[in-house]
Order: structure tokens, then sequence, then C-alpha cells
């Protein structure tokens, strides 16, 4: 039957050049018409560990041949042991976790058990972040969040840690903030990463004041970056973690967990939160197996291996052809931004061509960026092939600048 996708809602601005894949492996998306399309933006960071994850599909068959779901008055000790799992990542000994079905949602819940022990009114965070579709750190009420544009800092040539002698600092009002919610690379899809001195620096003083450090690893998690979670890279330790994305591999599972003493709290303040999926036998085993086979198969240390050649091939093209202007990389979340003198058009011209040549990538509408953000099992010969095709597309569109 011949479908035209019309009767579906979809995200404005995004073209869909691929209307019927029909099948998947690792890094590779096939359609009907039998072509392979290498996938390097993972779904939007959601496949960490590749497509159809053999060990991922046999405990989907295996969990929902047994229990997929539960309500609120009766679990499963699969539920139990993922918590487990996922509470040591973060060093959360005897801290609490909840299984929820969403990046959004986890932030969402982690927003809510943040205000209802805060004893401060407000939240800080990152002037450009992204925290989801829905939700109070979505809609960020100026009463309510503080935030702060870190664009000025990211230059910032002075040595001595953030204090009241810079103006930007000195304006943040920590006396009436609690939390700090931070997305520790990403920033609106844009691969931005915020200084570290500077966030080492407000999670000091928010601590200083016994405040809430939540941290948003929704895309930076399970190995994104080079490292198991995207805060590693500031050497924060923080309260509240939200999972999503990549710690279902596609399967819309999130995490939020907690360190003990926040659920000590937790335990106290009258907290309630209730929807349907909430702690799901099936989401949990998936969870837990996604965390097994990274842990097993060493795939953060493989993600950062390849995100290093992929940069360094990157660093290669922009040398040589001045096609590309700049590169933001950490592990396997990089992005380029295109020279198309702000004309975006090439940049989609670009990837229209890539998604010909059988490489998918993901683009903003309007933006001169490229974002690139594969799988943590991607071949090396893939990448290999990818760059010198990335090259030859550069150079054939170069004349239209
Ligand atoms: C940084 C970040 N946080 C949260 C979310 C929300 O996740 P979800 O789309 O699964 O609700 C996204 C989604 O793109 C994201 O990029």
């Amino acid at each position: 039957m011949e479908t035209s996708m019309d009767c579906l809602f979809r995200y404005p601005g995004y073209e869909l050049p691929l209307k019927d894949i029909i099948r998947s492996e690792n890094c590779y998306l096939y359609d009907a018409d039998g072509n392979r399309y290498v996938d390097l933006e993972s779904g939007v960071w959601c496949t960490a560990i590749g497509h159809g994850h053999p060990r991922v599909l046999k405990v989907m068959n295996e969990q929902s041949g047994r229990i997929a779901h539960t309500g609120f008055t009766y679990t499963s000790r699969i539920v139990d042991e993922a918590a487990h799992a996922i509470l040591a990542l973060h060093g959360f000994e005897s801290g609490q976790c909840a299984f929820l079905s969403s990046g959004s949602e986890a932030v969402e819940y982690g927003v809510r058990l943040a205000q209802a022990i805060n004893s401060l009114p407000m939240m800080l965070t990152m002037a450009d972040s992204y925290f989801g579709a829905y939700g109070a750190a979505s809609a960020r009420p100026a009463e309510t969040w503080f935030s702060f544009d870190w664009m000025a800092c990211a230059n910032c040539d002075f040595d001595a840690d953030c204090s009241d002698s810079c103006g930007r600092w000195a304006a943040i009002p920590f006396d009436q903030i609690g939390g700090f919610l931070f997305e520790p690379g990403s920033s609106s899809g844009l691969v931005r990463f915020p200084p570290e001195k500077l966030v080492r620096s407000i999670a000091a003083a928010i601590k200083a004041q016994n405040g809430l450090i939540l941290v948003n690893e929704v895309t930076t998690g399970v190995g994104r970056t080079g490292k198991w979670f995207g805060y590693q890279h500031y050497g924060i330790q923080p309260d509240i973690v939200a999972m999503g994305k990549g710690i279902g591999n596609g399967y819309p599972v999130s995490v939020t967990a907690v360190s003990r003493q926040v659920a000590e709290k937790v335990a106290h303040s009258g907290f309630k939160y209730a929807q349907s999926h909430q702690n799901d036998p099936l989401g949990a085993a998936i969870a837990l197996e996604v965390v097994r086979i990274i842990d097993e198969e060493g795939l953060v240390a493989r993600g950062k291996e390849m995100g290093a050649i992929l940069l360094d091939g990157l660093q290669t093209i922009q040398t040589r052809t001045k096609a590309i202007r700049s590169i933001r990389a950490r592990g396997l979340m990089l992005a380029v931004d295109l020279e198309d003198n702000d004309n975006s058009d090439i940049t989609r011209a670009v990837q229209q061509e890539l998604v010909r040549k059988g490489y998918i990538l993901a683009r903003r509408p309007g933006l001169n960026t490229l974002r690139i953000d594969p799988s943590l099992t991607i071949e090396k010969q893939d990448i290999e092939n990818f760059l010198a095709v990335l090259e030859k597309t550069l150079i054939q569109f170069q004349n239209l600048r």
C-alpha cells in the first residue's frame, strides 16, 4: 500500500528523507528497497549500543514473556536488581531510584523531588539547556528559575575559581537557590560543553549552602561522552541523576536515581508521584541489560576510542577542505559547523547528499550544524568510510559557498 505519512503529527521543520525503514542492525538501517544506511545519530541519541542488540532483544523477549508491567500494588525482583546496578554507577549506596518512561519525565521527576525537599525556592540552570518536552524544567518560570548564560564564560582566562569579583557570577542570587540542574553537554542539541571551572564553582557554592546538584544525563549518559556519565568530566558528585534515551537503547525507559541522603529526606517530605508505567519490569530489565553490556563489553572505552578517530578525521577534513568552521566533541558526541556563509541551505544540501550516499546525521533546521552521535558499537571501518564520503561531499558543495 502506498503511504504518505500525512496522518502522523511530526515535528515541524524536519524533512523525512527515509520513509520506509523496515529493518535495523547495530548502526545500520535498511529501507524497503534494500538500501543500507549508517545511522550516525543513534535515533536522537537513543541506541547507545546499536539497534537490535541481540542480548537486549533476548531480554525483551524473555521478560515480556514473564511479566512486562505491574501496577502500584505488586512488583518484581528484576526491578530491584536493576535499581541496585544503576545506583552503583553513581556511588549512590543505599540510594533509591524510579524507572519511568522518557527523558523528560526523568528530569521532571528529579526536579519535583528536589523542590519537595529544598529549603530555598529557586533552581539555577544554564540558559541554553534543554530538559524535555514538558514540566517545570521545560517551562522554567523566572520566579523560581535563574538561568545563567555561560557563553561569555567559555573563553574566561582567569585561573582562580569563580567568585564575586566577576560581575556575571555576582549576579547569581545564590542566597535564594536550593538546587543546580545541570546538563553536562548538548545545550539545546548544539553539542556545547559548559566550562569545567564554572560548573565546579557553582557546584561548590550550592553544596556550601546544603543545596542539591541535579544532573540531566539523558543524552550524555551511558558512555556517550567517553565516560559513563557526562558529569564525570567535571569532578562533581550529584545528588540526583536523570537518565533516559541510551539507557533503554531505543526502548522508552528512563530512570531518576538519588543518593541515600536525598532518599531519606524525600521519605519524610510527603512527596507523591504516580503514573502507570512506573517501575515496570520490562523497562527495568532492559536498562539492566544495557548497563551490563556496556560494562562487560568495555563499550565506554570503545566509544571514547571511536570518538577520537572521528574527531581526528574531522580535523583533517577541516584543514584540507576549509569547509568546516568549527568542531565540538566529547567522546561520541560530536558536531561540526559548516562554512556556508550562514546560509543553512548548504548544510541542508550536504545532509541530504549524505543520506543519499547512505549516512544519517542530525541537523537542526536553519542552522549550519551537523551532529554526529553514533552508537558506542560503531565499526571503525564505517567511521573511515563516512569520513571519506564526507570529505568528497564537502568538496562537491564547496563551489556553492
Ligand atoms: C538533554 C535532553 N534532556 C531531556 C530530553 C528529553 O528526553 P525525551 O525526549 O526522552 O523526553 C532530551 C531529548 O532530546 C534531551 O536532549
